[in-house]
């Protein structure tokens, strides 16, 4: 939580769509955070001293009875406030309004009717015009507060969009962060720009600038160890280090044996060529196959692999004289508390690699520079600092490797295999012009073989399965909706080019209910 520049403060409710917010209020150039409502108290609230205040929506009804509140210390600020969905019930139902269910239930999108003018639709049609909205709720305001006036409505929501002009109190019905609202955009413009009077002159030059101070303050004259994977955020992480720390830092690659295709030169030639920074290149392949053989659990997979990376990490700290520091790219997604309801422990899917159990084993504090942006911004923050193109750009790769895209028992024939289907798959798409609107691509070997006919004679080899997804954080994902013709080419190159391939198949799996990866 930093106080270098104006700030908004996000209320989270528990919608499936807060982030979304951050990411609208950010892209229009103003620093905000979210913090989920039972964390929000005077102290806070003070330390914090944000210029407007949103509330998001959530699964809740305000009518329950331990229903979330908003603190009553946001009140007092005295800034501007907009509710979203279940914050719009919770503003109302707090300040004397009256919520209650209906009978009829808005999911999906709804056309509001604007009826009155007001700074919040500033620009956005006249009185007597109708916009499209995304809804999703089933509650809704039956009697506004005293003060409050409706300024727009629709047929299910006669409260669709509310004002409070003498307060600054602002309310919606919809969700203006889903690009499904198509005037979403401007609305939260009108309201962080419009009427909270926000500049909107947060930027990376300046977000740079104060990371580096601060990594500095925080070091001081002690060594900082970071590994590096040639991801964009470990890359992001060391050039930014290698800029506030110089010789403090050390690099460390891990060569695991399960890049893709050149990944390991192509990072360790960048790093050493263009930036002088101390950079240790390991090559561990031997160690880590070595561990994995006969192991085919994916849990059991991930385990090892993030063992073995903290064993090389300490011993490479040591080399170094002691490291009482670990640079981490932690983004903002992972950071934020996102609200419970039910109190229990989420599930793990998968144990994600990082390296998160050295800090403990060897004392070292976490250098985290990242840990305020979202994956797009760490890509603006890479270009910031000079970083090539081609590695901003760069596809997200998991820790774990092509460990994790290789079902069932990991093999070096198998690993080459798929380096060699994976750079064909990958050639195919940057030569269609698709690799920047597609947020992962990559090749899958499956643990079958299966019978084929090439010229005369039949074959019996590996299945390979393609996957592709659009997403703006990884969390959620859609599968690609690649043309028949380029999976028809795609999958003809695999077999012609690869050796051991006789069949490829398109994974059309959405996150949820898939994982991006198979493992
Ligand atoms: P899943 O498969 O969980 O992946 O849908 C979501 C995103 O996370 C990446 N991923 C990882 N990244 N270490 C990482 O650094 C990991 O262990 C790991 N597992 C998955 C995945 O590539 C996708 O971008």
């Amino acid at each position: 939580m930093s106080q270098k520049h104006e700030q908004l403060l996000i209320i989270d409710f528990g919608s499936q769509v807060t982030q979304l917010i951050a990411r609208r209020v950010r892209e229009s150039g103003i620093y905000c955070e979210v913090h989920p409502y039972n964390k929000i108290n005077k102290q806070m609230i003070d330390k914090y001293a944000p210029k407007a205040v949103i509330l998001s929506g959530g699964p809740n009804s305000v009518m329950g009875t331990s229903s979330p509140r908003i603190d009553e210390n946001v009140f007092a600020l005295g800034v501007p406030i907009l509710g979203i969905c279940y914050g719009q019930q919770a503003l109302c139902s707090q300040l004397g309004g009256v919520v209650e269910t209906s009978n009829e239930r808005e999911f999906g999108r709804a056309d509001i009717e604007i009826v009155k003018d007001s700074p919040l639709l500033n620009g956005i049609g006249e009185i007597g015009s109708f916009h499209r909205v995304w809804m999703s709720h089933g509650d809704r305001v039956s009697k506004l507060p005293d003060g409050f006036e409706i300024i727009a409505k629709s047929p299910n929501a006669p409260f669709a969009a509310t004002q409070d002009l003498k307060r600054n109190y602002y309310s919606v019905m919809f969700h203006p962060e889903v690009v499904h609202t198509v005037i979403g955009k401007q609305l939260l413009h009108n309201f962080t720009h419009g009427i909270a009077k926000f500049k909107g002159d947060w930027t990376m030059a300046q977000f740079k600038d104060e990371a580096i101070a601060s990594i500095r303050e925080q070091v001081g004259d002690g060594k900082v160890i970071c590994g590096l994977s040639g991801g964009v955020d470990s890359s992001v992480v060391a050039v930014l280090l290698n800029e506030a720390i110089g010789d403090q830092l050390t690099c460390v690659f891990v060569d695991t044996g399960m890049m893709r295709k050149n990944e390991a030169e192509e990072v360790v030639s960048l790093f050493s060529k263009h930036y002088s920074m101390n950079l240790v290149h390991i090559d561990a392949e031997d160690q880590f196959l070595d561990l994995l053989e006969g192991v085919s659990d994916p849990e059991k997979k991930r385990k090892i692999i993030g063992k073995t990376f903290i064993d090389i990490f300490e011993v490479e700290a040591k080399k170094i004289g002691g490291a009482k520091f670990l640079a981490q790219g932690t983004l903002y997604p992972d950071v934020i508390e996102s609200v419970s309801f039910d109190g229990g422990p989420s599930v793990t899917i998968k144990s994600h690699h990082n390296v998160g159990g050295l800090p403990e084993r060897m004392d070292m504090a976490l250098v985290e520079p990242l840990r305020e942006l979202f994956k797009d911004e760490v890509r603006d923050l890479g270009r910031e600092l000079g970083l090539d193109p081609a590695f901003v750009e760069r596809h997200p790769f998991p820790g774990p490797g092509l460990a994790i895209r290789c079902p069932g028992e990991i093999t070096r024939d198998k690993l080459d295999l798929l380096r060699e289907a994976d750079a064909v798959y990958l050639d195919q798409i940057r030569k269609h012009g698709l690799y920047n609107t597609i947020w992962q691509a990559f090749a899958v070997i499956l643990p079958v073989k299966t019978v084929g006919v090439m010229g005369d004679g039949r074959t019996y080899e590996y299945v390979l399965a393609l996957r592709a997804v659009t997403s703006s954080d990884g969390m959620t994902a859609d599968y690609y909706p690649f043309s028949h013709e380029f999976l028809g080419e795609t999958a003809t190159r695999i077999i012609n080019e690869v050796n051991g391939v006789n069949r490829v198949v398109y994974d059309v799996t959405s996150k949820p209910p898939g994982t991006i990866e198979w493992e």
